[in-house]
């Protein structure tokens, strides 16, 4: 595997390849973003990985100094998996005129109003700061294939407007998500969970599954089933175990809208926090299971 930190040198080892299929991350490296890779393997010849702390997607109080950097292990685990190129770039690199505070001469993506919703109303200006890094990152890789993890969903869904609507030939494959064996989403930010709560954390899938059970239960019955009072009994029994609650949402996975009982295709998303640490999940299902 060779490592690449500027976009100069990337674009002379890649030489016009047409064959690259990409993996976006910011490191901390785990059974998810492997994931990611073997699939990336599967559709092209050259799989390049890209390590990016993104500043510009973290608010002002949230990890961004704390992120974990990690990148000797990550070098590892990236050559066993059989990635061909990490990319490593510096801050200065993707953001020539950001002084790191000040953000006037850095030009930046407005997602559409879908990223004002679920995880960024809590997080203004988060998913600018990713579609920008993303197509800034998809500018330097000139990849035909980027592969996200459904894990964050919503930021999937952004980026496949973002190619759609900036008119990008990639193609944008979404993975399941990876869990651990007690249901919990892998995430580079489980390792701020002590170990009671990373046992605890399991809660967030299972509030989920069991939204997602009662409206199947509801819908092969032929029952009606109020999509609020499921929220806010899910919200209540999260709340009762400790978990401060940002959200907890029924929505089209299709159009990422609140979902109506026409809606064949859901997705029940939710982001909470326990202790310091926010964790996202969700579980994208058909309402009548075939
Ligand atoms: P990061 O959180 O490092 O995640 C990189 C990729 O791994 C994302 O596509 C994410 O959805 C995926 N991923 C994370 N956990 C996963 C899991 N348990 N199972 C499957 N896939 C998982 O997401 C980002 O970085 C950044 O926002 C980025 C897109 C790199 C832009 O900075």
């Amino acid at each position: 595997m060779q490592i690449i930190h500027t976009a100069t040198e990337l674009r002379q080892i890649l030489n016009n390849q047409d064959n690259i299929a990409f993996v976006p991350t910011m490191g901390n490296l785990h059974a998810g973003h492997i994931r990611l890779v073997e699939i990336a393997k599967q559709h092209a010849k050259c799989v390049v990985v890209s390590i990016f702390v993104n500043p510009l997607q973290f608010g002002a109080n949230e990890d961004l100094a704390s992120y974990p950097r990690t990148l000797a292990d990550d070098c590892e685990k990236l050559e066993l998996a059989g990635a061909h190129i990490l990319f490593a770039p510096s801050v200065e690199e993707i953001y020539p005129d950001f002084d790191g505070v000040n953000l006037n001469q850095t030009m930046t993506i407005t997602p559409p109003l879908i990223a004002n919703e679920l995880c960024g109303a809590s997080r203004p200006g988060h998913f600018t700061g990713v579609a920008t890094v993303v197509m800034k990152l998809f500018n330097m890789v000139m990849p035909q294939v980027a592969i996200f993890g459904q894990k964050d969903f919503q930021q999937l869904f952004i980026i496949k407007q973002l190619v759609k609507q900036f008119n990008l030939p990639i193609q944008v494959i979404g993975v399941d998500t990876v869990r651990e064996v007690n249901g919990l989403a892998m995430s580079s930010r489980n390792g701020y969970l002590s170990i009671e709560e990373r046992n605890q954390a399991s809660q967030l899938h299972e509030t989920l599954q069991s939204i997602v059970t009662q409206i199947q239960n509801s819908s092969q019955l032929n029952h009606p089933i109020d999509f609020h009072q499921l929220k806010k009994i899910a919200i209540s029994a999260l709340e009762n175990k400790g978990w401060t609650v940002n959200y907890v949402a029924i929505k089209s996975s299709v159009t990422l809208l609140d979902a109506t009982v026409d809606d064949k295709h859901l997705v029940a998303l939710a982001a909470a926090k326990l202790g310091n640490t926010r964790l996202i999940d969700n579980i994208e299902f058909l309402r009548t299971p075939d």
